[in-house]
């Protein structure tokens, strides 16, 4: 692989300028986990990987990060998941080329991790029930075990990781993920995975991982290097099988890492694909400038079906007295192309290819087309003929291909205690290991939306939208089981249900769940051996 650093390529950049206003943002009401909250007193959103957080405001992910709202594309996924119908799963980057393979029985991947830092708890839970949808709905599913990462950025020792390992991946089967289907591994045990993150490492430097992720000069290089490690989990269904769409389900504090996987996933394609119009280069806003002259080409030029670049740099200047910076830019462009024709064209890129496989894409090329010395302009293929053609072109020679890895966000469920879910306060989680007992006794000791008195909240309501045990119901207890989710809801804010008897039966609910995961749990404790990965490590 040649090393040149490039700047994200047109793909992803593209998309990742989009954002999305959230005004329209509305699940089902009656299923809406937070009754759209919309706390606007609150500190600025900080997305931070190995950080405390708490997001008291999902819009801000959409206006300022550019996650686009699951609402959104709810549509095109043929058989949501309870956690997407309820608006659990809120938000998402480039689901939509995953939907479309589900639909159309197209390969697609999903992966995610797990840092062996605790016990596996019902917020993991919500992970492991996507993957496990993901490869219901026929794909390639990954999890792994991020021990590198556990043991570099939290100190944990091998010791307790395995023991935590282990945890995890037991759950995670209890709770229906098939081992023959899809992999596990753990980041430590797989070569593939680290020589892959050495890769990517070459296209991400310091100032980069300052920048995202608030590194220092006193940040430890294992850390930093368990950041590359992540970026090649990322990317690995891709690069072990072929390039497909391929999902990370995970939180919106892993978002930053997301983001840079997208770029760095971009950086070693070999082409970029992109649209022109003459033969200078363009950026995307000068594009657009060209794509609206030429669409008006009829008003200008002497031969419509063969404007010049001339006559269209009079017609922009004509438009306005006031020209753009950009706006002059393209004029000046155009002026020196002089008698050029403008005329639309899809432009290969040489961005890290090598010299064999830039002369294969020249050969590969059917029709009419013009070889630069770092672009091809080719007259008689489509936008995705072209990419599909560099693509494969990319693979025989030896690289990666990757799609930009698409994202789902989920909510952080609130802790039973009303403050934030931790791992490190024991009465505001359930673990998936708690004593079913123990984990009832949490429930009836929760924090409710409810009011002072029963006659209140006969009078008031409830307020589900701010009730830890309602999400427990919505996230966990009500399962599958829209109605029953919509029932606890409507009785709770029609003053129907009160705290108690609501309670008592989340409760017995936790509990049964509690114990038929825990034997579950058991069952797969005797066929460990029947699964492909390392649960003690090699390392001590
Ligand atoms: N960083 C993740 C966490 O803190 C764990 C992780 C490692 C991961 N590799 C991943 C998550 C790849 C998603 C995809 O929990
Ligand atoms: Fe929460 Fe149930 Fe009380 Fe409603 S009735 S506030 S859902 S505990």
């Amino acid at each position: 692989m040649t090393s040149e650093r490039e700047t994200p390529s047109d793909e992803s950049r593209h998309e990742d300028s989009l954002t999305n206003s959230c005004s329209s943002w509305q699940a089902p009401e009656q299923l809406r986990t937070d009754g759209g909250s919309t706390a606007d007193d609150v500190d600025d959103t900080v997305l931070d990987p190995w950080g405390s957080s708490t997001i008291n405001d999902y819009r801000k992910l959409f206006e300022e990060f550019g996650i686009e709202q699951f609402e959104s594309i709810l549509d095109e996924v043929s058989n949501p998941h309870y956690l997407m119908r309820r608006g659990v799963i809120f938000g998402h980057r480039d689901y939509r080329p995953v939907a479309e393979a589900m639909q159309n029985n197209e390969p697609f991947a999903a992966l995610s991790g797990f840092m062996p830092t605790g016990d596996p708890h019902i917020g993991h839970k919500l992970v492991f029930d996507e993957l496990i949808w993901h490869q219901q709905q026929g794909g390639d599913v990954y999890a792994l075990i991020a021990d590198l990462e556990a043991h570099a950025a939290r100190g944990m020792t091998w010791g307790e990781i395995d023991q935590h390992a282990k945890d995890y991946i037991l759950s995670l089967l209890a709770l229906g993920f098939d081992p023959e289907q899809g992999t596990l591994y753990r980041q430590s045990e797989n070569r593939g995975v680290q020589d892959l993150a050495f890769e990517l490492g070459i296209e991400a430097n310091f100032s980069e991982l300052e920048s995202i992720y608030g590194f220092d000069g006193e940040t430890d290089v294992s850390h930093m290097q368990s950041v590359v490690t992540q970026m090649a989990d990322i990317c690995y269904p891709q690069a072990v099988d072929q390039p497909k769409p391929t999902v990370i389900p995970v939180g919106p504090d892993q978002d930053p890492h997301v983001r840079l996987a997208r770029d760095l996933a971009a950086r070693t394609r070999y082409f970029g694909v992109s649209e022109a119009y003459a033969s200078f280069a363009v950026t995307d806003e000068e594009r657009s400038i060209l794509a609206t002259a030429f669409a008006h080409r009829e008003e200008y030029a002497e031969d419509p079906d063969r404007p010049r670049c001339v006559e269209a740099a009079t017609w922009i200047e004509e438009q306005s007295s006031n020209l753009s910076s950009v706006e002059r830019t393209v004029v000046q462009k155009l002026e020196n192309a002089g008698k050029e024709p403008l005329r639309p064209r899809v432009r290969i890129l040489n961005r890290n290819a090598t010299d064999d496989a830039f002369e294969s894409l020249i050969e590969a090329i059917d029709g009419e087309k013009r070889v630069y010395d770092e672009h091809i302009d080719t007259f008689d293929l489509d936008q995705s003929q072209a990419a599909s053609l560099a693509r494969d072109v990319e693979l025989e020679h030896g690289g990666y291909g990757f799609l930009p890895p698409a994202s789902i966000y989920h909510r952080f469920m609130t802790g039973l205690t009303g403050g934030k879910m931790s791992s490190s306060v024991p009465a505001s989680h359930i673990s998936l290991l708690d004593d079913p007992e123990r984990g009832a006794k949490k429930v009836q000791a929760a924090a409710t939306g409810g009011r002072e008195t029963a006659d209140k909240q006969r009078e008031l309501g409830g307020k589900a939208d701010e009730c830890p045990v309602y999400e427990l119901y919505a996230y966990l207890l009500a399962d599958d089981n829209d109605e029953f989710a919509t029932e606890v809801y409507e009785e709770c804010v029609n003053g129907k249900r009160l705290c108690g008897s609501c309670k008592e039966q989340a409760a017995d609910l936790m509990e049964s769940f509690l114990s038929d995961h825990q034997q579950k749990r058991d069952e797969w404790k005797d066929r460990l051996d029947e699964i492909d990965i390392n649960l003690e490590s090699s390392r001590q």
